[in-house]
């Protein structure tokens, strides 16, 4: 599947693409850069100071900064451009949530976009999903603390992004009386480090965002540097700036816009190259063909468009596309595939899990996504390659993404719209981690499914039974062993064909090399949902017997089923019940230190929020609660 790679390196087809940019947008220079650094790191003050210096405050947003400057009492004349950027964020929260608000502002010599990241916790996020396009960034570290390993990690994403115009900004000269001692040592710390993950250039500058030195004008205080300037280098640094524009056609399907039955229209931006009527195009993943009709904007057709542009696109055919399609020029088409290697940068405080199931946002494509293992994590600090089994808060590691339908993607490397995903959680809608794809894993395509002669429906046609799975959960020591025996012998005694799957014994066999930390949980019941469902697929009746704490792996597990095949029954015991009862001894051992994330103790559970049935063990006999959920499998 997917076209080789070499189709890109057409050179013909590049110059044709080059040519087509050229021609609409003349020879303007843009430059897109970020700023990175800590929070303190004076990243507001610097990027109100460029706005200000260059003028492109309106003048009643400056008559406030003033008032607001004195109230929170800024000393002596200066103005606190902090509040400027933040006033402005604020004002934008209120609207639609914006991943990363641009902000432009321009010189004699250049336009700027600088993209600007809200909040220090978003951050990551937006450095992977929109800043990503970034030409230059822009590393603040504080004088006073020198680098730090968020200035480490921020350098490493802003290398790994891709983006290799690297200025190191010692800020804040002012607090350490302009001495170039303290410079110096910085930047010589930062060579080092840079040297090792492969940034091979880098411009460091003396600066104070609140004083204004080196931002727009040489400083007096600072006489021993050599002169170069924040602004100057942001105005003369080449860049690459139409990179994009120089790669083939494509364009994430948004939205099909059909008013009525004589119009179809693919609406989205163009990620890269240039589209003009005629053009033979490739829609993905189905791979159909087709040509553009006419390119349809708000101001009427167009006789070609560009990266960065969003249009409508109409097709000379009736082909199937939707949202999360991509439309790519025909000979040179993205790949498709399910199965990855990628760079995942973890964000939230649960730590990721491998082999939960998470939303995988990729361009405008959403679908199901497991990690399926990591290979390592990356010590931002030495660079070390280290083991991993999970990642936690801010870690960066490296690992296999299986995705649950093929996704039309290419390397990062070569395009960060098709390249770059952010992983939501199912459960709580938050995005939790933000990656780039490297390359696909052939294995995926590999294996096809086999058709089976004898079908599920004739297994279970045989059994004379529907098949089911009877999903108990519950806390250690609530019954769930006990009343589960009870249902599979009073079904066994209806003919009806059962199987039981209980913790205890699966953790002596197949999932003997797995123990109770969150991420070895989540494995448990992936495998054990794995194995109901091919003994439903047999037309079995299914009764596990889990503790199966996690929501989310619950939800996962009914996923895989029919519909209506997966009955949630919360064997529901108090913790206090549950341990006063202390079958095992377990509890005991788990209050006195002696086990270690012992459900209910120290390891959470997660009660269902709507199972199809809730057996309250305080209020029924074995014999009872059996036959309530025999009733509810067999009405
Ligand atoms: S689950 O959380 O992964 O679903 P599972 O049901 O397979 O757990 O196994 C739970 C059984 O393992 C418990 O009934 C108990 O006998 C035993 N066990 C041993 N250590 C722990 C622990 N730390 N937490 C919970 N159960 C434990």
């Amino acid at each position: 599947m997917g076209a080789p790679d070499s189709a890109y390196q057409s050179d013909a087809l590049i110059a044709e693409d080059i040519e087509r940019y050229l021609e609409l947008h003349g020879r303007k220079t843009m430059l897109r850069f970020i700023t990175c650094g800590s929070v303190d790191d004076g990243k507001s003050t610097l990027i109100g100071r460029l706005l200000y210096d260059s003028k492109m405050i309106f003048e009643d947003q400056l008559a406030e900064l003033h008032a607001d400057s004195k109230r929170v009492g800024t000393q002596g004349q200066e103005i606190d451009f902090a509040l400027l950027v933040d006033g402005l964020a604020a004002e934008r929260e209120q609207g639609i949530t914006i991943d990363v608000a641009y902000r432009f502002f321009a010189t004699e010599k250049r336009k700027f976009i600088v993209a600007d990241t809200p909040g220090h916790e978003q951050y990551t996020r937006n450095m992977v999903t929109g800043a990503s396009t970034a030409d230059l960034a822009v590393i603040l570290v504080d004088a006073r603390k020198g680098v730090l390993t968020q200035t480490r990690r921020h350098s490493y994403l802003a290398h790994l992004l891709g983006i290799r115009n690297m200025v190191l900004a010692v800020n804040k000269m002012d607090l350490v009386g302009y001495d170039r001692a303290v410079f110096d040592a910085i930047v010589t710390d930062y060579r080092e480090f840079a040297a090792g993950i492969g940034i091979e250039e880098f411009v460091a500058l003396p600066i104070s965002g609140f004083k204004g030195d080196n931002i727009t004008a040489p400083s007096p205080n600072m006489p021993w540097h050599n002169g170069t300037t924040l602004m100057a280098h942001l105005e003369s640094v080449e860049v690459d700036t139409d990179r994009m524009a120089k790669r083939p056609f494509r364009m994430a399907v948004q939205w099909v816009n059909r008013p009525n039955l004589d119009f179809r229209g693919f609406a989205g931006l163009i990620g890269s190259g240039t589209v003009r009527p005629g053009d033979a195009v490739r829609v993905l993943p189905s791979g159909r063909t087709s040509r553009v009709k006419a390119i349809v904007t708000a101001d009427g057709e167009l006789a070609q468009a560009v990266a960065g542009q969003s249009i409508t696109l109409t097709l000379t055919d009736e082909v199937d596309c939707s949202r999360g399609d991509v439309i790519a020029r025909a000979d040179a088409p993205p790949q498709v595939a399910d199965q990855f290697e990628a760079t995942i940068v973890w964000m939230d405080e649960q730590e990721l899990l491998p082999g939960r199931s998470y939303w995988l946002k990729i361009g405008t494509q959403t679908v199901s996504a497991v990690v399926q293992q990591l290979k390592f994590q990356v010590n931002v600090n030495s660079m070390e390659q280290l083991a991993a089994k999970t990642l936690e808060l801010n870690a960066i590691g490296v690992g296999t993404v299986a995705t649950d339908r093929p996704i039309t993607f290419e390397p990062y490397a070569d395009n960060p719209d098709l390249g770059g995903f952010i992983l939501i959680d199912k459960i709580s809608n938050a995005t939790v981690g933000a990656g780039l794809l490297h390359f696909a894993l052939r294995r995926a395509e590999n294996i096809h499914w086999q058709p089976l002669e004898v079908s599920r429906e004739h297994h279970a046609r045989l059994k004379n039974q529907r098949p089911a799975v009877l999903w108990l959960t519950g806390l250690s020591g609530a019954g769930k062993s006990t009343i589960a025996n009870v249902v599979s012998r009073k079904l066994a005694r209806m003919n009806r064909h059962t199987f039981l799957l209980d913790g205890d014994n699966v953790r002596h066999g197949l999932n003997r090399d797995l123990g109770f930390t969150d991420a070895d949980r989540v494995e448990n019941i992936r495998r054990v949902g794995e194995v109901a469902k091919l003994m439903t697929d047999a037309g079995l009746i299914v009764i596990t017997a889990f503790i199966s704490p996690f929501r989310a792996e619950r939800e996962m597990v009914r996923q895989m089923m029919q519909p209506g095949e997966f009955l949630e029954i919360h064997i529901d015991t108090s913790l206090a019940e549950a341990e006063a009862r202390d079958v095992k001894g377990l509890y005991k051992k788990a209050r006195s230190g002696e086990l270690k994330n012992f459900t209910g103790i120290d390891s959470p559970y997660e009660p269902p929020e709507n199972p199809e049935l809730r057996i309250d063990t305080a209020a029924m006999s074995v014999e009872e609660a059996a036959d309530a959920i025999i009733a509810r499998l067999i009405p």
